[in-house]
C-alpha cells in the first residue's frame, strides 16, 4: 500500500472514531440506548487506538507492546471492581489518563526544546498543569472514596489564599516559560506545583460533594487529553477530549443543581463536616419499627407504592429482590413507581443500572421533579437503603448542611417504610427528622433480607 493510501485509510478510520465518539455520548444519555452508547465508545476506542498502532511513523513497537501489557494488568483487574466501588475505579481511571497526558507533555517539551515554539510551549504550558493536577486531584479523591484517607474535608484558615496562590504560581510559571520556552530549570518547577495544586485542590473536600468534584476531574482530564491533541496534531484526540471534557462539565453542572449548590461552594465550601450534636440529638427522640409481615400487610393494602432506593440497596445486591417485589404488587394491581433521585447511590445513574440489571421497566422509573407531585397522594413510600436523598431537613433545616438540596418529598406520603439495618447516618454524616415521624416505620434488617422476606409474606396470602 502506498504512504498516501495508507493515510487515507488511517484518516478514514479516524474520522469513524469520531462519529463513533459522538454517538456514544448521545446515546449514554437515556437508559434505553445506553448500551448502544458503550458499545459504540468501545468500537471508537479501539479503531483509534488500532489506527494510532498502524501509523507508519510508529517505530518502537516493543515499548507500545510492554505497555499495553502493562496497562491490561492493571486495568483488568480494576474494571472488574465491585459496582460500589465504581466512584473511586473511576477516580483512579482519571488519575492514569491525567497522567499519560501530563508525561506526554513533559517528553514533547523536552524532546522539542530548545526549538519550543512560543504557542507549542503555551499549549504544552497548560497541558502538562492540567493534567498534573487531575493526577494528584483523583488520587486523592480515590483515597477518600476507598477511605484510606479521611473522608470529610480538610480544612485549615486561609486555605483558599494558599490554593489560589499556589495555582496562580504555577500559571506565572507557565507564562514565564511561553515568554523563554528554553527556560529548562523552571519547566520542572511548573509540574511539581501543579502536582501539589491537585492535593490542595481535593483535600478540602468531603460528603457530598465527591461525586461533583469526580466529575469535575473528569472534564479536567478530558480537556487535558483535548490540549494534547493540539499538541500532537491528533483531530480524534481532540474531539474524544473535548467531548469527555464538555460531557464531565455538564454533569457537574447538573450534579451541583440537584444539590442546589454552586461551583464555588463546592470548590471552596468545605460541605460535607460533621455535624457538631447530631449525634446527640439522635437519642433522645424514638422511632416505630413493624416486621416484615406487617410490612407486606401495609403494601398489600395500598394502591399506590413509591419504591425510592438508595446506596444501601445497592450495598445490600437488593435489586432482584426488589423486582420480585415488584412483580408481587404489581399482579395484585398495586401501582408501583420507583422515585429516582440524581445523586442516589454513590454514581451518576448508580440506581437506573441497577434497576435495569433487575429488567424494571425503564417506564417505571421516574425522575425526581415529577414523581414528588404524585407524593401527597401516595400511599406508602418505601424507601431501600436510601438516607441523604429522602431527608426533609434539606427542605426545613437552614441550618443542615444538606439545606437548598433538592430531596425525593417521601415524607408527604400517608405512610413511609424504610427499610435499613440502623439508626445510623448516610453519606453526608448527618441526621434524618424522617425516621421519627409518626406516619414512618422503620424496616430495620439488610435490604435484601427484608425484601425477600416481605415477598415470601406476600406469597404467604396477604390480601
Ligand atoms: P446514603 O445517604 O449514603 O444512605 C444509605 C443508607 O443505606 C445508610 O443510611 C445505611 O444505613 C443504609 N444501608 C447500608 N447498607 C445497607 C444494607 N445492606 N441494607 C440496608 N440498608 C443499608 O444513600 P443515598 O440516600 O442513596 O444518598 C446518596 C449520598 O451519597 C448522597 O449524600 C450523595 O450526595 C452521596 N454521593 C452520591 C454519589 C452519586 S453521584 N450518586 C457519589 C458519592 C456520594 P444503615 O447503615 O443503618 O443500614
Amino acid at each position: 500500500m502506498t504512504p498516501e493510501a495508507t493515510q487515507q485509510l488511517l484518516d478514514f478510520a479516524y474520522i469513524a472514531a469520531t462519529v463513533l465518539f459522538i454517538l456514544a455520548i448521545k446515546w449514554l444519555s437515556s437508559p434505553v440506548s445506553a448500551r448502544h452508547g458503550v458499545l459504540a465508545g468501545e468500537i471508537a476506542a479501539a479503531l483509534a487506538v488500532g489506527a494510532t498502532l498502524c501509523n507508519p511513523e510508529l517505530v518502537a513497537y516493543k515499548w507500545v507492546i510492554t505497555t499495553l501489557i502493562i496497562g491490561a494488568a492493571v486495568g483488568i483487574p480494576l474494571g472488574m471492581v465491585h459496582m460500589t466501588a465504581v466512584p473511586q475505579r473511576t477516580a483512579l481511571s482519571h488519575a492514569f489518563g491525567a497522567l499519560s497526558a501530563a508525561l506526554i507533555g513533559i517528553a514533547e517539551y523536552y524532546v522539542g526544546v530548545p526549538n519550543v515554539t512560543r504557542f507549542g510551549m503555551a499549549e504544552i504550558g497548560l497541558e502538562v498543569i492540567i493534567g498534573s493536577l487531575t493526577f494528584t486531584g483523583s488520587l486523592i479523591a480515590a483515597g477518600k472514596l476507598q477511605e484510606i484517607l479521611p473522608q470529610r474535608p480538610i480544612v485549615y484558615r486561609g486555605q483558599n489564599i494558599v490554593s489560589l496562590s499556589v495555582l496562580s504560581a504555577a500559571l506565572l510559571l507557565a507564562v514565564a516559560l511561553v515568554i523563554n520556552p528554553a527556560n529548562t530549570v523552571l519547566f520542572p518547577i511548573m509540574v511539581a506545583v501543579a502536582l501539589v495544586f491537585g492535593v490542595l485542590l481535593v483535600t478540602p473536600i468531603g460528603g457530598a460533594d465527591m461525586p461533583t468534584v469526580i466529575s469535575l476531574l473528569n472534564s479536567y482530564a478530558g480537556f487535558s487529553a483535548a490540549l494534547l491533541g493540539f499538541v500532537l496534531n491528533s483531530k480524534v484526540l481532540v474531539v474524544a477530549g473535548a467531548l469527555d471534557g464538555s460531557s464531565g462539565f455538564i454533569l457537574s453542572v447538573i450534579m451541583c443543581k440537584a444539590m442546589n449548590r454552586s461551583f464555588t461552594n463546592v470548590m471552596f465550601g468545605a460541605f460535607g463536616q460533621v455535624q457538631a450534636g447530631a449525634a446527640a440529638a439522635t437519642e433522645e427522640r424514638t422511632v416505630r419499627s413493624a416486621s416484615p409481615e406487617e410490612a407486606a400487610g401495609i403494601l398489600a393494602a395500598a394502591s399506590s407504592v413509591v419504591i425510592v432506593p438508595g446506596y444501601g440497596m445497592a450495598v445490600a445486591q437488593a435489586q432482584h429482590k426488589v423486582r420480585e417485589l415488584y412483580d408481587a404488587l404489581t399482579k395484585r394491581g398495586v401501582d408501583v413507581k420507583f422515585g429516582i433521585h440524581p445523586v442516589a447511590g454513590r454514581m451518576p445513574g448508580h440506581m437506573n443500572v441497577l434497576l435495569a440489571e433487575a429488567d424494571i421497566p425503564y417506564e417505571r422509573l421516574v425522575e425526581m421533579d415529577e414523581i414528588n407531585s404524585d407524593m401527597p397522594q401516595t400511599d406508602v413510600a418505601l424507601i431501600i437503603g436510601a438516607n441523604d436523598v429522602t431527608n426533609p431537613a434539606a427542605r426545613t433545616d437552614a441550618s443542615s448542611p444538606i439545606y437548598g438540596m433538592p430531596i425525593l418529598d417521601v415524607d408527604k406520603a400517608r405512610t413511609v417504610m424504610v427499610i435499613k439495618r440502623s439508626m445510623s447516618p448516610g453519606f453526608a454524616g448527618i441526621d434524618n427528622p424522617l425516621y421519627y415521624m409518626d406516619r414512618t416505620l422503620m424496616l430495620f434488617g439488610d435490604a435484601k433480607n427484608f425484601v425477600g422476606s416481605i415477598v415470601r409474606e406476600l406469597a404467604g396470602g396477604h390480601s
